[in-house]
């Protein structure tokens, strides 16, 4: 589908209100028309003439002798000035609160539209492949579904309420000026196709450049964020002035794209002013000679109202002819939100996948994977793990251990090779199933800004208080926590920074625990802390692990002693497998890894 149609479908939904907009619109634009028109009757009583010519006159005088008529032909000119001003009232005041109105639900429409793309953008993003984050810069991101989303109101306003409404305006208005004189109205419509050509090269050129302002736009947002989460970096490195010119750079480049584009959208709305300009000055010198010239063709006051309106016509005319720019920007916006949306999502379940079960054992079979085309991380990996085992995976960092223990839950396909779950390939199995089979700790544990309550229930609402203590109590996190201000209502503060290491470990503890899943990944989850709360870790990680199928990762080999099968990857491949004392005394890579450790 088009770009055109899908933010046609994007209005759908308040198709009602977008008509009751235009009803509005358009009779507010009738109403102001006639504003001017009751000039006529204003302007023969000034004269000293009858308000409105007995016979003949225009169309538009016919039907105001029809609808206003019988207020004006009562009693002295004073009395129908009067009625003339108080009809031009009331038209003013009922104009005005239509207008009112159809701004309001202009409003309603587009902000109705905005939230409905971003929560569809922020629902889509979920869906999508992890890869895919791995790839795109944060900000590019917030910026798609903050500021792109918000342009694409542009569109919706301008495209449809503004240029609709502008229509309208342009219809009623031509409408009035046929009614007045058509052959006045004939000379102003012979002249707008030359508008067109004027505007066009101007519209070119702003729609060339709007994509690349938008992409420069996700950049700047991209920097902030990047720069929000390294603080720390760039203080340490005292990289300040580094960035602040890096960002500057940024900044400047966008600035420029801005205004060299600016400087040509701009010129539409002068152009096109000066252009209605030239065309009034025609209808004057056309409408003088009509006026002065063969008598009954065109009266005076007809001429005056005639002028009145085709200036009022200008504003509408210059937004019709500045609309393809305005619009040019928001369209590549627009581009940038469907391009997310286009993204194939790989999350999710897919017809045909059924609830996963785990009974008795796993196993890996001639798995290789490799990160989208890059060299294999992975390469023919067999492994069986039976139920209720405890399986370490040890070798040097880069090994591909974190990537094996990522393809269980499904984060990555393997490209060559499966692994089955009590013989069924876990392909076959939903994603989300599967998943609550696990509890994953991993080395960095991602803490929320919320309490310690959601962080250890998170993603979840139907636990109990005493449930997550117990949890916690099992992770010894309990004492820690109970000391926090608020126990476990205390806020974590912005990623969680007033906790250490090993508190945020233990946090991430409970929060698998607490789920109680028969399978257990635990990814250096000990690596990186000191003794003591090394000793509170390993005690939670033991009771973790009790009655469960793990998956170990440690760099310290003394955690993987006791278990039932050691794993040693180097560069993708099984190299050694067996128990701690078989392949100590093999004397193999394991036996290096661990003398190195143990050296002193
Ligand atoms: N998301 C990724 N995209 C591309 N390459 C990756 C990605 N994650 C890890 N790698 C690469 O895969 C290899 C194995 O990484 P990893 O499984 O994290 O090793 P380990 O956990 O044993 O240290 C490394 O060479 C690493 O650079
Ligand atoms: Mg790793």
């Amino acid at each position: 589908m088009g770009r055109s149609g899908r933010l046609f479908l994007l209005v759908r939904p308040y198709a009602l209100l977008f008509v009751a907009n235009l009803v509005a619109t358009f009779v507010a634009s009738v109403l102001d028309g006639a504003t001017f028109v009751l000039l006529i009757p204003f302007l023969r009583t000034l004269f000293g003439l009858a308000p409105l010519p007995e016979l003949g006159g225009s169309s538009v005088e016919r039907v105001l002798a029809v609808v206003v008529g019988p207020l004006l032909a009562a009693g002295s000119a004073q009395g129908a000035l009067r009625n003339v001003v108080l009809v031009l009232l009331a038209t003013l005041a009922l104009k005005n609160a239509l207008t009112y109105l159809a701004a309001v639900s202009s409003v309603v429409i587009q902000e109705n539209v905005v939230r409905d793309l971003r929560v569809q953008l922020f629902g889509h993003l979920q869906t999508l492949p992890l890869g895919f984050f791995q790839r795109t810069r944060g900000g590019q991101l917030l910026s798609r579904v903050i500021n792109d989303t918000d342009q694409v109101k542009t569109v919706v306003t301008a495209a449809l309420a503004s240029l609709m409404q502008n229509v309208c305006v342009l219809v009623v208005y031509v409408a009035i000026l046929v009614g007045l004189s058509w052959r006045l109205t004939l000379v102003a419509i012979v002249c707008a196709p030359l508008l067109l050509l004027i505007v066009r090269p101007v519209v070119g050129r702003v729609r060339r450049r709007s994509r690349e302002q938008a992409d420069q736009r996700g950049e700047l947002t991209s920097l902030v964020s990047e720069l929000v989460g390294s603080i720390k970096l760039v203080r340490a490195y005292v990289a300040d002035g580094f960035e602040a010119a890096r960002f500057r750079k940024l900044a400047d480049g966008y600035r420029k794209g801005v205004l060299r584009a600016q400087r040509f959208a701009l010129l539409t709305s002068p152009v096109s002013e000066v252009f209605a300009g030239l065309v009034i000055v025609l209808i004057f010198a056309v409408g003088t000679r009509l006026a002065l010239g063969e008598a009954g063709v065109l009266r005076p006051e007809t001429l005056i109202a005639f002028i009145a309106v085709a200036l009022r016509l200008m504003s509408p005319v210059k937004s019709v002819a500045n609309y393809p720019t305005a619009m040019a920007g928001a369209l590549a916006a627009a581009d940038r939100v469907f391009e997310v949306l286009d993204l194939a999502s790989e999350e999710g379940d897919r017809p045909g996948e059924v609830p996963a079960r785990f009974e008795q054992r796993i196993e890996y079979r001639g798995v290789s994977f490799a990160y989208n085309g890059q060299a294999p991380v992975l390469a023919g990996v067999d492994l069986q793990v039976l139920r209720g085992q405890v399986v370490a995976v040890v070798g040097p960092s880069g090994a591909g251990k974190t990537t094996l223990v990522d393809l269980l839950p499904r984060f990555y396909e393997p490209t060559h090779g499966e692994i089955l779950m009590d013989g069924v390939p876990i392909a076959r199995f939903t994603r989300t199933s599967l998943r609550r089979l696990m509890g994953i700790v991993s080395q960095e544990t991602i803490l929320l800004n919320d309490t310690v309550l959601a962080n250890i229930s998170y993603g979840r609402s139907d636990f109990t208080l005493e449930q997550v203590q117990a949890a916690a109590r099992a992770a010894n996190a309990h004492d820690f926590v109970s000391q926090l201000p608020e126990g476990y209502h205390t806020l974590l503060g912005e990623r969680g920074t007033r906790l250490s290491g090993g508190e945020r470990q233990r946090i991430a503890i409970a929060r698998a625990l607490l789920r109680d899943p028969p399978i257990l990944i635990l990814d250096e989850a000990t690596s990186a802390l000191d003794m003591e709360s090394e000793r509170l870790v390993q005690e939670a990680i033991d009771r973790l692990m009790a009655h469960r199928t793990t998956f170990v990762i440690a760099h310290r080999l003394a955690t993987v002693q006791h278990a039932d099968l050691i794993v040693v990857l180097a560069e993708g491949r099984v190299v050694e497998r067996g128990s701690h004392a078989t392949l100590y005394a093999a004397g193999g890579l394991y036996r290096r890894l661990h003398d190195m450790q143990f050296r002193t």
